[in-house]
């Protein structure tokens, strides 16, 4: 049986078609970065009136790459959860009127659970049951993962997310947006050791993260203390050890917490997904703590680390179990 899926959470609008295996046909994403890169940041309006002209352009495609009609699809998926809910509202309305019209049953799948199934999905093969950890410009997640369709949430950020950590600092290192692939390739010249920015790893008892307070030390550190008379910009050498310095200090936390996780959960297998995952250091920092632990280590491809609607082939063990939504599916901005 094939699905269509949609995606329309944040930023990029995306449509893909798989197999009930799952086995991806085809997954097309039309990105906005163009349209919010001036602004410095998503603008949740922009998003949803560029979502609501690509987003049947996109469904087009996706079938079109895939090779099949509309009338060969047996089921619709939608990322309903979390996002930015005027954006949401464009899919999740899409994917009723697709299945209303096509008479076939409708899933909302969770894009953030979806962000780990994207490991399943890469690998091929079952990799439950794992801890989980999202990285992207929204969220920041931990989860105990026994089996494809339970994520038990651990801990979340309180604050910033490690990719709006990226972008926010790559604005103060005046990098552009999105920042986080600029952060990586300059750190890649720089000293990891030069500042020794701070770690927050809050109480004893949490897998919370915290990222507000190492964004402001890069702001102060590339500043100075004065606001009206701040220093000139790093430049060379001495940026690439602040954007090495900061990203030695995101990933020393994100691993340490997977590691946390591992020791609680005694999970044999990690996961991690969202557009953090690209990050070179992390993936590198990732592989060297699994290998220590004898831990197996699943990191998607960028294809399926960035917002896409592959993913949401999450919608294939729910839909195994049963687990349909009904014609009121709703957009539900926050991470339940
Ligand atoms: O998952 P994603 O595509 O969209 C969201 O759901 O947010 O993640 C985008 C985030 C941005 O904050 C971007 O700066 C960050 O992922 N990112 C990176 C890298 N590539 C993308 N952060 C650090 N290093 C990278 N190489
Ligand atoms: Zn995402």
């Amino acid at each position: 049986m094939l699905f269509l899926a949609l995606e329309s959470s944040c930023d990029e609008t995306a449509a893909a078609v798989f197999t009930d295996e799952p086995r991806v046909l085809s997954n097309v994403v039309a990105s906005q970065t163009a349209l919010h890169s001036r602004f410095g940041g998503v603008v949740p309006e922009v998003a949803a009136r560029a979502h609501l002209r690509q987003i049947l352009p996109v469904v087009d495609e996706a079938l079109r790459r895939a090779n099949v009609g509309i009338r060969d699809i047996g089921c619709i998926a939608v990322h309903n959860t979390p996002g930015l809910v005027g954006a949401l509202l464009v899919g999740v309305s899409a994917a009723k009127g697709f299945a209303l019209a096509l008479g076939v049953p409708l899933i909302g799948v969770n894009h953030v659970h979806a962000h780990i199934y994207a490991g399943r999905l890469a690998a091929g093969r079952d990799i439950f049951p794992c801890v989980g950890m999202v990285v992207s410009g929204g969220h920041t997640a931990l989860f105990d993962c026994p089996d494809a369709v339970t994520y038990q949430l651990l801990g979340t950020t309180r604050d910033d997310a490690a990719g709006e950590a990226f972008d926010k600092v790559a604005s103060i290192l005046g990098l552009g947006f999105p920042g986080g692939p600029a952060v990586d390739r300059i750190a890649a010249t720089g000293n990891p050791k030069a500042i020794r920015f701070p770690r927050s790893y809050l109480e004893a008892d949490t897998f919370d993260f915290s990222f507000s307070g190492l964004k402001t030390s890069v702001l102060y550190n590339v500043q100075g203390q004065d606001r009206n008379n701040p220093q000139p910009l790093p430049t060379g050498q001495q940026l690439a050890d602040v954007a090495a310095s900061f990203q030695e200090a995101v990933v020393e936390v994100l691993v340490k917490r997977c590691e946390q996780a591992l020791t609680k959960t005694k999970r044999p297998r990690l996961a991690v997904g969202g557009g953090v995952s690209a990050n070179r250091r992390l993936r590198e920092a990732l592989t060297d703590m699994c290998k220590r632990r004898g831990v197996e280590l699943f990191i998607p491809p960028l294809e399926y680390c960035t917002d896409n609607a592959a993913m949401a082939a999450l919608a294939v063990e729910l839909f195994r179990r049963g687990q349909f939504a009904d014609d009121d599916l709703d957009a539900v901005p926050y991470l339940t």
